[in-house]
């Protein structure tokens, strides 16, 4: 396939819909490419299994972008959802950023839209706003500084107590962190769809049945939810958790994909997904898993889908995210 065609079905698709020959170990073909073509696969722990095991760091959103702007590599190969390879371009603009499916996004980033955000920035002056990193590059641009939930706390408190804050645009992350804070900051409202899902009352039976289990929450999810909860925090937070607290048993309420590396690194803990609200057994993000080994084997090898973007919105989008990994790297926090 030449790269117009392989342009087109992008276009159509989002990936490069090639099959591959059957035989190919596509682990092996992944790590020839990388060290062919000088370029570094990251990946967030709700990837599957299959491509945490080709990355090279697997990481929370603030690891991501803290790899991201260290990295000599030529090439970024994200496996992660659109708004994550979008700050690996804005941090890096020469570099070649690519994601394995263009079409990979994400229901909280999309939960704000450019326009009506603007609105309500105006209808709130004298605002500062601080985003969430799980937004559009054009919301970057609006905003102030970027927060991950690793470092959202230390972000908030590094602005004076009586600063008026527009958070966005995670509703339920925002009043956790409004009733962590004592700040009374105003909420845009959106919401994830995965963390959004989880039955409270499929919960409580659920603890009822394993009364030593440790409920852990990622702050993302509903407030009802978090009440409950033994332990709220980011991704790397909920694992490095498990690994340091001394009961055996967690019900795990964030997406699943997040158990691969959770039961790895501790081995002898028993692992229980919270429940959703419906029927489906499974808490995956439909867009972190449209990324598969295949799609990321195929745009390695013809390097695409790539991440482009507009230099003017890579600038505007640039400053807030500087602001983020200065004010981490201050705190010492890592994702
Ligand atoms: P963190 O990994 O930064 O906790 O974010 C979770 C998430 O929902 C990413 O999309
Ligand atoms: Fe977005 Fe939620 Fe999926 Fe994370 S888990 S990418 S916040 S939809």
């Amino acid at each position: 396939m030449n790269i117009i065609e392989a342009k087109e079905k992008i276009f159509e698709t989002g990936f490069l819909d090639i099959e591959t020959d059957v035989q190919l170990d596509l682990f092996a073909a992944i790590d020839r490419l990388k060290k062919q073509k000088n370029a570094i696969v990251l990946a967030h722990y709700y990837q599957e299994p299959d491509i945490q095991d080709v990355a090279d760091f697997i990481g929370d959103s603030l690891g991501l972008a803290q790899k991201a702007a260290e990295t000599n590599a030529d090439i970024i190969v994200f496996a992660g959802v659109h708004f994550m390879a979008e700050t690996a371009k804005i941090l890096n603009p020469s570099k070649k950023v690519l994601l394995p499916d263009l079409k990979a996004g994400c229901s909280l980033a999309d939960s704000a839209p450019t326009q009506p955000f603007k609105k309500f920035k105006e209808q709130h002056p004298n605002h500062i706003v601080i985003s969430y990193i799980n937004c559009s590059a054009e919301i970057k641009a609006l905003s102030d500084i970027i927060c991950t939930s690793s470092n959202a706390e230390k972000i908030i408190e590094s602005l004076p107590i009586n600063q008026p804050i527009i958070f966005a645009p995670d509703k339920n992350l925002g009043a956790y962190l409004n009733k962590k804070t004592g700040r009374n900051m105003v909420l845009w409202n959106g919401a994830c769809m995965v963390h959004e899902i989880f039955s409270l009352e499929k919960i409580i039976k659920l603890k009822i049945r394993h009364p030593k289990a440790k409920l852990i929450a990622h702050p993302e999810c509903e407030e009802a939810v978090l009440n409950k909860a033994d332990f709220i925090g980011s991704t790397s937070q909920l694992l490095k958790y498990v690994q340091t607290n001394n009961s055996s048993e967690y019900i795990v309420a964030t997406e699943t994909g997040i158990l691969y590396k959770m039961q790895q690194t501790a081995p002898d803990k028993t692992l229980i997904p919270a429940p959703p609200n419906n029927s489906c057994a499974c808490n995956d993000c439909p867009h972190m898993k449209l990324n598969t080994l295949e799609k990321l084997y195929l745009c390695m090898e013809y390097e695409l889908p790539e991440l482009i973007m507009d230099e003017s919105l890579r600038i505007a989008a640039k400053k807030p995210i500087d602001k983020m990994l200065e004010i981490s790297k201050a705190a010492g926090l890592i994702g």
